[in-house]
């Protein structure tokens, strides 16, 4: 019987799916395995079920050997997966797109708004008992409706998030991405513009695009310094896109208002990160897609991915090199 090896624990409806045609392994444990456990369980596999954080390379391929017909990442990003070295084996790769728009749109919007709102520093003052007063003159923050939000990476997730914050504070959308949307120009009035001006009008920028040799690092020192300063920057992307010491400079500097972060590089972010410490950086452990609905479905899609690349059929789902 074919074997498959799954790298976490995930929802059942998936893994129930691939019991019902293979032999499955998942990894027990909460932490993910160390890489040379991981290699030695893929040994032989027909199918691994990858997690973001798992690398899948060409050591990997080698470990897994011919058996090995597809490789589904539990995520819509695939910047973990050489997936021009898996073709080549004729290894298919899937992802799981769509399914977690929502749920990653949603955390981007609280992001901006428990950022934008001092959460981080108000709920750490009744946490510690500090709580004294009303206080006219603490956590002061920002509003949204009728300001400006930009976009970085219009895609699907991008999108929901700028209708929502269209419909819900009617914020005017400037947008980058490599083509202007035709669907963010009609139905929201979004204007397609390059970084530098969507830098210097945006009061609450929003990260969306995929992580690529063009992204990594995209948020620098140079481009921080062109934010207004009372800008909201937000993350549910990739921690690689933002140079991390160059943020915590610009927050310490008051060079924007605040960040909220779900993703950080690496993740968990170091310990000693002066990120960690500043009250004006909210950072959440990776949640965009932690809904219920949302990883139930990933499972199932991972699954079927995986089921489809056994029989040497296409997976639905499937992604091509960049
Ligand atoms: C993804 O799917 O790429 C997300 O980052 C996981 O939540």
């Amino acid at each position: 019987m074919s074997k498959v090896f799954v790298t976490r624990q995930i929802p059942q409806p998936g893994l129930e799916r691939l019991k019902e045609h293979v032999e499955v392994e998942v990894w027990p444990d909460q932490d993910p395995p160390p890489r040379s456990m991981l290699l030695e369980r893929i040994a032989g596999c027909s199918g691994v079920l990858t997690m973001l954080s798992d690398r899948v390379d060409d050591e990997f391929l080698d470990a897994a050997g011919p058996n090995l017909r597809g490789v589904a990442n539990f995520a819509v990003g695939y910047n973990n997966i050489d997936v021009a070295a898996a073709k080549a084996r004729g290894v298919h790769v899937g992802n799981t797109p769509g399914v977690l728009t929502n749920a990653t749109a949603d955390t981007a919007i609280g992001l901006i708004l428990a950022a934008g709102r001092c959460f981080r520093p108000a709920i750490h003052n009744v946490e510690k008992h500090q709580w004294r007063n009303w206080e006219p003159m603490m956590f002061l923050g920002q509003e949204f409706e009728g300001k400006t939000l930009g976009i970085i990476g219009m895609g699907r997730i991008g999108l929901t998030v700028a209708k929502r914050m269209r419909g819900g504070w009617g914020m005017r959308i400037l947008y980058t991405s490599r083509s202007a949307k035709l669907q963010a120009g009609r139905d929201l009035d979004a204007t397609h513009v390059q970084l530098d001006e969507l830098l210097a009008s945006s009061d609450v920028i929003s990260l969306h695009c995929p992580l690529t040799e063009q992204t990594r690092n995209l948020i620098g020192e140079k481009e921080l310094a062109k934010m207004k300063p009372n800008a909201v920057l937000v993350n549910t992307a990739r921690g690689e896109v933002i140079d991390q010491m160059a943020l915590a400079n610009a927050l310490a500097n008051g060079q924007l208002f605040a960040a909220g972060l779900d993703v950080t590089t690496p993740e968990p972010i170091a310990a000693d990160h002066p990120l960690r410490d500043l009250p004006n950086c909210l950072i959440l452990p990776h949640i965009g897609s932690a809904t219920w609905q949302a990883r139930n479905q990933m499972s199932m899609m991972a699954a079927v991915n995986l089921l489809a690349a056994m029989k040497g059929t296409p997976m639905p789902f499937a992604v091509s090199p960049a």
